[in-house]
C-alpha cells in the first residue's frame, strides 16, 4: 500500500539549466556516488549502535499507546493546550499544528471538541500576559516541554502557567499539567515527581530539533486531535526510503548529495526553504532550526577548525515573491532556493465565474486559488533559472499525517547525510551553550557565577571601546 507520494524534482540544479558555475553536472553526481555511500553507512551504523535516536521514533507502540491514553483521559475537559517550550521543544508542534489543523492565525473557532494550541516558545511578557488573557484556567491543560529541564525561558514560563492554574484551582492543578523531559535527569523530572505531574520521556538520544516524533511533538499533536499513528506510519514509510542505498530511490539522500554540491562546488551559502503553502508555513520554521543548528558548527569530527554552515531562510509563496523575490532573482548569486509544493492542496479556493468586463480581472474567472499558487510557483522557479539562480522542489501529494510525518521524517534523514558528507557532528549544539551560560550568570543561577564575571569583562571592554 502507498502511504504517502514525496518527489524530489532537482532539473532546476543541473548546468544544463542554470550553466556550470552554479549547476551541477553528471560527473559532479558521479563522484559523489562512494562519499553517498559511506554517508549512509556511517549514519545507518551510528543509528543502529542507538547514538541517534529519531529513524526509530516511527516504532514506539508502547509510548504510542501511553499518549494515546493519557489523551482520552482528559478528553473534553480542555479548550486549549498550552506548551511552555523554546528551540526543537517548541517548534515541531508548530509545524505539525499547521500543518495538519490549519495554518496560523486562521484556523477556526476552538472548543473542547476542536482545542486551541498556545505556545509559549518566547519570554516576551507581552505574548505571555496577552496568552494568560485569552485562556480559561479551568480550561487549558499545561505542557512543559524541555530535554534538558533547566531552559530559562521555559522554566519561567511555566512558573507562571502553574501560578495561574494553582489560583484557580488550587491543588488540583497538578492533574492539568503534563511534562515532557529527560527521564530522571534535570529539575523539571524533580518537580513533577514531586508535584505528581503526568510526565512523557525525551530519548537521551534524541536532540531537541530531531524530536518532533517523539513525546515532544507527539503529545501536544495527539491531545489537539492529530492521529499520530498516521503521522508516524508516514514517517515509517519515509524511513525505508531513507535507508535504500539506491541513490535515486532515496529523496534524503539524493537531495542531500545535490544540496552538497551546490552548496559546497557552487558556493551557495544560503538556502530558502520556499514553501508554497501557508499549512507548510510551521514546517519551515522548524527546518530552519534543523537545518542551522545541526550543520552551523566550528569543527570537524576530527577537530578541523571549519566554521561551516549553510544560512536557511524561510520564504512563503507567493507572499514573499513581493517582498524576497527582487533579491532572490537580482542580487548575488549565493542561494539555492527549495520549493516546497502541494499537488492536491486541502482546499482549491474556487474565484467566482461572474466576469466584471476588466482585463485585469476577467482572466481569473472560474480559475481556482491553488492553479494561481501553483503557477506562481512554476513561474517564480522558471524566473529564477532563468538568471542562473539554482532550485529544487519537493512536491507533497497532501498534506495529511502520512505525508507530514513523512516530509519531517525525509528533512531530518537529510540533515544527518549532510552531516556526514560534511564529516561535522550535527547532533550537538555547544554553540547555543554559552549564551544559556551567561543567561544563568546574569540572572544568578548558582553555579554560573564565573559566566557573571565574564559578562562583566565584556562589559567593561565595550566601555573601554565605546570611549
Ligand atoms: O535542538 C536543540 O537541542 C535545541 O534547540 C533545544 O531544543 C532548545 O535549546 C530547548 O532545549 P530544552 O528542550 O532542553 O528546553
Amino acid at each position: 500500500m502507498v502511504v504517502m507520494r514525496i518527489q524530489f524534482d532537482e532539473t532546476n540544479l543541473r548546468a544544463a539549466m542554470v550553466g556550470v558555475a552554479h549547476g551541477v553536472t553528471e560527473k559532479e553526481i558521479g563522484k559523489m556516488a562512494p562519499r553517498a555511500a559511506d554517508a549512509l553507512a556511517g549514519f545507518r551504523r551510528a543509528s543502529e549502535e542507538g547514538r541517534y535516536g529519531f529513524a526509530h521514533m516511527p516504532y514506539r507502540p508502547a509510548l504510542v499507546k501511553a499518549i494515546l491514553g493519557y489523551a482520552a483521559s482528559v478528553r473534553g475537559s480542555y479548550e486549549t493546550v498550552c506548551v511552555a517550550g523554546i528551540g526543537g521543544s517548541a517548534l515541531g508542534a508548530w509545524a505539525l499544528d499547521c500543518g495538519l489543523r490549519g495554518p496560523h492565525p486562521v484556523q477556526g473557532s476552538f472548543s473542547a471538541a476542536n482545542p486551541r494550541l498556545v505556545i509559549l516558545d518566547n519570554v516576551d511578557p507581552t505574548l505571555v500576559q496577552a496568552a494568560l488573557d485569552s485562556m480559561n484556567p479551568r480550561k487549558t491543560l499545561v505542557l512543559a516541554i524541555a530535554k534538558s529541564g533547566a531552559t530559562a525561558e521555559t522554566v519561567a514560563g511555566f512558573l507562571i502557567l502553574r501560578d495561574w492554574l494553582t489560583k484557580k484551582l488550587g491543588a488540583r492543578a497538578a492533574s492539568r499539567i503534563a511534562v515532557v523531559t529527560s527521564h530522571g535527569r534535570g529539575e523539571l523530572s524533580v518537580l513533577a515527581e514531586r508535584e505528581g505531574y503526568r510526565t512523557f520521556p525525551v530519548p537521551e538520544n534524541v536532540g531537541g530539533r530531531f524530536s518532533v516524533l517523539s513525546a515532544v511533538g507527539l503529545l501536544p499533536a495527539a491531545l489537539t486531535g492529530v492521529n499520530i499513528r498516521k503521522l508516524l506510519r508516514g514517517a515509517a514509510a519515509m524511513n525505508r526510503l531513507c535507508w535504500s542505498r539506491d541513490l535515486a530511490a532515496n529523496p534524503a539522500l539524493r537531495s542531500a548529495v545535490m544540496h552538497y554540491l551546490v552548496w559546497r562546488h557552487k558556493n551557495k551559502p544560503i538556502q530558502v526553504a520556499f514553501p508554497y503553502s501557508n499549512r507548510l508555513w510551521g514546517a519551515a520554521f522548524w527546518f530552519r532550526q534543523l537545518w542551522a543548528e545541526s550543520l552551523g558548527k566550528a569543527r570537524t569530527r576530527r577537530e578541523e577548525k571549519v566554521n561551516i554552515g549553510q544560512t536557511p531562510v524561510a520564504a512563503l509563496g507567493t507572499t514573499d515573491q513581493h517582498s524576497q523575490v527582487q533579491l532572490y532573482m537580482e542580487g548575488p548569486n549565493d542561494k539555492v532556493f527549495t520549493f516546497w509544493a502541494v499537488r492536491k492542496p486541502p482546499a482549491i479556493g474556487r474565484i467566482p465565474k461572474q466576469r466584471v468586463g476588466l482585463e485585469a480581472f476577467d482572466y481569473l474567472a472560474g480559475r481556482s486559488l491553488a492553479e494561481l499558487l501553483d503557477a506562481e510557483r512554476a513561474a517564480t522557479a522558471a524566473a529564477l533559472t532563468s538568471n542562473g539562480r539554482p532550485n529544487c522542489t519537493f512536491t507533497l501529494d497532501r498534506i495529511d499525517e502520512e505525508h507530514l510525518g513523512a516530509f519531517l521524517q525525509m528533512l531530518m534523514f537529510q540533515t544527518a547525510f549532510m552531516g556526514e558528507l560534511l564529516d561535522i557532528n550535527a547532533f550537538d549544539q555547544e554553540g547555543v551553550e554559552l549564551g544559556k551560560r551567561f543567561t544563568f550568570g546574569l540572572m544568578g543561577r548558582p553555579g554560573y557565577e564565573t559566566y557573571r564575571q565574564r559578562f562583566q569583562s565584556y562589559e567593561e571592554k565595550r566601555a573601554a571601546a565605546g570611549r
